[in-house]
């Protein structure tokens, strides 16, 4: 069944990851040096756990982005805090993953069991708190209230991002704003907080910090309406996670929201699937097939590319280098993924 119609690929250089991720290679290797590092702990289980974690990979796309921003608007080499705070954001999206995964009651998490499914609900719980209080602790050796202020702000909006999403779980009267408000919440503050702080520390102008800040925020919505789509169009074993969840976790994305507008007799359906938790016979291909009908995976698209083409608006305030261009790629990386 067709419901992508042709790709748009005006902003989507096809090399955009080799171009993104390479330009930085060297930076993300002492990430990951820094991360294992950081998990090492006399606690064997924590040890363990950590290296679980880390060890299942993931795309690594937040502290690229910081370490990009740090390095666009600074002619130094990424310094070690520069790769320290990379390593701090990574590790809090990692933490919201195992308590998200608990709260989604999510099996499997970049093609490996999730710990939760692994190891089990306390494990998970007091494994995602480590994380966080580890992550503020290194984060603390910055001295920098500045900072400490983003990193506790954002942590805040992601953990009500969560909590508001709980109290539209199964709700299919939610509204364009409420969802919007929830996916800014959930992912575009780690993303805005990401290219914030590589502006910090790459000692940005004000100007250059408030235009990272905003295309962080910008790209985050792209990167979660990307999510969604990939929800509805891809399988687990090419993304790694269910596929088909949202609905299943009583979650209406943007496609659903618009069907919703669409066909408001769909609600019905729509509730019976949340309640069952699984997928009647049928009901899936018949949501993709009316998705298909009025082109909604295309419309959604749309509206991530929109705030694709806002992000790389906001990058206009920077030096031209590569490093911009890298930054300038992501947005169409985001939206051309598959995982
Ligand atoms: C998953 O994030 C959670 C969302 C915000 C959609 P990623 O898609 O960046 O997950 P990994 O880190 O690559 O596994
Ligand atoms: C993103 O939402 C959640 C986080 C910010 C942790 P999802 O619930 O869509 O994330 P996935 O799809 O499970 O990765
Ligand atoms: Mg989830
Ligand atoms: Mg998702």
């Amino acid at each position: 069944m067709q419901i992508f119609a042709a790709a748009k690929k005006d902003l989507l250089p096809s090399d955009a990851a080799r171009k993104i991720f390479g330009l930085i290679k060297n930076e993300l290797g002492l990430v990951e040096a820094e991360f294992e590092k950081q998990v090492r702990s006399n606690i064997q289980v924590v040890n363990y756990l950590g290296d679980y974690l880390r060890s299942s990979g993931g795309k690594r796309v937040r502290p690229a982005l910081l370490i990009l921003a740090a390095r666009s608007v600074s002619d130094r080499g990424a310094s070690d805090n520069v790769i320290r705070l990379a390593t701090v954001m990574e590790m809090l999206h990692t933490a919201t993953l195992v308590h998200d995964d608990i709260i989604d009651n999510a099996d499997l998490r970049r093609n490996k069991p999730s710990v939760n499914a692994r190891f089990g609900n306390q494990a998970a719980v007091l494994m995602g708190d480590w994380l966080y209080m580890t992550a503020f602790e290194t984060s603390l050796r910055e001295r920098s209230l500045e900072i400490l202020d983003i990193l506790t702000r954002l942590t805040r909006k992601m953990t009500e991002g969560e909590i508001i999403q709980l109290t539209t779980i199964g709700n299919v009267e939610i509204t364009r704003d409420d969802y919007f408000d929830i996916l800014k919440r959930k992912t575009a503050y780690l993303m805005s907080g990401c290219c914030e702080i590589g502006a910090i520390l790459g000692g940005a102008s004000g100007e250059s910090q408030a235009g990272l800040r905003e295309y962080g925020m910008n790209l985050g919505i792209a990167f979660q309406l990307a999510d969604d789509i990939l929800d509805i169009t891809s399988s687990a074993e090419s993304i790694g996670k269910a596929a088909g969840a949202d609905l299943l976790e009583g979650k209406i994305t943007l496609p659903l929201l618009l069907l919703i507008e669409r066909e408001p007799a769909v609600k019905q359906t729509l509730r019976e699937i949340m309640i069952a938790g699984e997928y009647p016979e049928g009901s899936r291909e018949y949501l993709l097939e009316r998705i298909g009908h009025y082109g909604l995976i295309d419309e959604t698209r749309s509206v991530a590319i929109e705030y694709a083409s806002a992000s790389r608006k906001n990058l206009e305030v920077l030096p031209k280098n590569e490093y911009r261009y890298a930054l300038d790629a992501i947005p169409g990386y985001v939206i051309d993924r598959n995982r």
